[in-house]
């Protein structure tokens, strides 16, 4: 019985659709780890551990979240932990067939590796990290779509 859920996602940064991803998991798990990904190739405009910290004072009053990091495959990361399963958000068409490929592709290198997709809320379908990036860095109005906090740092961070 795979009861623990780990959301991995690059999180740069967290937005309000994770947020309802993650509140909605813990009705169907005992536990979420929020799991934070190293890439390399993906530059971000919130380091690792900004990321992490931010999102561990989002979640602070819940127990039943914690937030991690790992570096390089996602199988390998989650083949070290004991009955968990992946879960990943999805939007759109769009984003169906992008995990739709990854989930295959994660179950090729690891045969017991699992994900369950979840639906993102009707609210949220539009929403992602990089166009809340966009509209910040072109100074429109991201309200409802972030945690205040976060939304200060990353119109501080994205000033020019
Ligand atoms: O939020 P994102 O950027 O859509 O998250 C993508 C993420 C981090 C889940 C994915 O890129 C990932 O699993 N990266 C770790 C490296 C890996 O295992 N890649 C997939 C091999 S097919």
């Amino acid at each position: 019985m795979k009861k623990h859920a780990i959301y991995p996602g690059s999180f740069d940064p967290l937005s309000n659709g994770h947020i309802n991803l993650v509140e909605r998991a813990l009705q169907i798990f005992e536990s979420v780890t929020i799991s934070v990904a190293i890439n390399t190739k993906k530059p971000s405009v919130f380091g690792l551990e900004e990321r992490v910290s931010m999102i561990e004072k989002v979640f602070e009053k819940n127990d039943r979240v914690r937030v991690e990091s790992f570096e390089g495959l996602l199988v390998e990361y989650v083949q070290r932990k004991k009955n968990v399963i992946v879960i990943r958000g999805i939007r759109t068409n769009y984003d169906f067939e992008y995990e739709l490929a990854l989930a295959q592709a994660n179950r090729h290198l690891s045969s017991t590796f699992e994900t369950i997709f979840m639906m993102t809320d009707p609210q949220y379908s539009f929403l992602s990290s990089s166009m809340i990036r966009e509209i910040i860095g072109l100074g429109g109005s991201t309200n409802g779509m972030l945690p205040a906090f976060i939304e200060k740092a990353l119109k501080e961070r994205l000033k020019s």
